[in-house]
């Protein structure tokens, strides 16, 4: 089997990559740079079946070029990552996040590659409305990542509904951490509790941090990359999360525990933009694709603390 993967230097797409290679496929990553690392996939081009294409899903003939590797699948992963970011660059943002991957349905096409396994995410919803997020809930998108997430997932929809031969799921995931996360200027909340922990700042938690989150493991979610790739199901939207939560509160006695430091909290006033309860639902990609979260919170912050101390530290 033969798989195309874009953003497969990212954080996610470095994983998915991993356990590709551990079920036997060929791999292409095709990704800029931009925010990927390619130290996270060095080893990987250099000892196994991995071609690396550094370019940008913006530009039309690379990706098609690109795409003469002939693939059964794309895992698309590129994008313009975060709602701050698209804030402040919503070209930017828009651009690689709808046009690139009409450029990459357009080189599936092309091509002949028929199935799409497409990195959504929860910034589709806006603001929550339920503690419990299914797939049905209001899709009122309030930032131009979120917008632009949408309009990738529809386009594929459109697509699938116009070339039956193209087909592909769309997974929306919600707080995902995990080995190869780095601490960015965008960062998500464990890097930066690890970053805090290890350089003995103090964490800043707004709220009285009894808020809850769904934390789940990116092996995970690149399980339901697996999955959702050789499902043999139409195209279809799923919510990817672990089922449960836990208080940023545990959260931060969890990784300060592993971390064996000392280090001391502040409560800062609560942000408004901030939901105070966040749990998927993931019930539909449990029956449909046979998803379910495997990678504990315990075993898994356990893992991604020694990976950041050891490579970020
Ligand atoms: N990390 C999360 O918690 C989370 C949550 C929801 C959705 N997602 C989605 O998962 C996917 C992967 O995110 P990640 O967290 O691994 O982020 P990441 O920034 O580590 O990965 C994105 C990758 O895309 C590459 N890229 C960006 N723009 C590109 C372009 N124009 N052309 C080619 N490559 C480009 C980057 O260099 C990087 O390797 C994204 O589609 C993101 O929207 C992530």
């Amino acid at each position: 089997m033969k798989a195309i993967v874009t953003g497969g230097s990212g954080f996610i797409g470095s994983n998915v990559v991993k356990l590709l290679l551990e079920k036997n496929y060929e791999v292409k990553v095709i990704d800029n740079l931009s925010s990927g690392h390619y130290a996270n996939i060095e080893k990987y081009v250099k000892n196994a079946n991995v071609e690396f294409a550094q370019g940008d899903v913006c530009d039309k003939d690379f990706v098609n070029n690109a795409m003469q590797y002939g693939a059964d699948v794309v895992f698309h992963l590129a994008a313009c990552v975060g709602r701050q970011k698209s804030i402040d660059n919503p070209q930017l943002d828009s651009s690689t996040n709808l046009i690139g991957t009409i450029n990459v349905l357009e080189g599936m096409r092309n091509n002949g590659i028929p199935r799409i396994v497409y990195s959504s995410s929860a910034a589709i919803f806006g603001e929550l409305v339920t503690p419990t997020i299914d797939e049905n809930h209001p899709q009122n998108a309030d930032s131009p990542y979120g917008v632009s997430k949408l309009a990738a997932e529809k386009m594929i929809l459109a697509y699938s509904g116009i070339y039956p031969e193209l087909t592909g799921v769309c997974l929306r995931y919600f707080n995902i951490y995990g080995v190869n996360q780095r601490f960015d200027l965008y960062g998500n909340v464990i890097p930066i509790f690890a970053k805090r922990i290890y350089s003995g700042e103090p964490i800043t938690i707004f709220g009285d941090g009894s808020q809850t989150r769904d934390f789940v493991n990116v092996k995970d979610v690149a399980r339901a990359n697996y999955l959702g790739a050789v499902s043999t199901l139409g195209t279809d939207v799923y919510n990817l999360g672990s089922g449960s939560s836990i208080t940023i509160n545990q959260l931060a006695d969890m990784m300060i525990k592993i971390a064996g430091k000392n280090t001391q909290i502040i409560y800062a006033p609560e942000r408004p933009a901030d939901v105070k309860h966040c749990k998927a639902n993931a019930n539909k990609a449990k029956e449909k694709l046979g998803f379910e979260a495997q990678v504990s919170l315990e075993s898994g912050l356990e893992e991604y603390m020694k990976w950041y101390r050891d490579n970020c530290v």
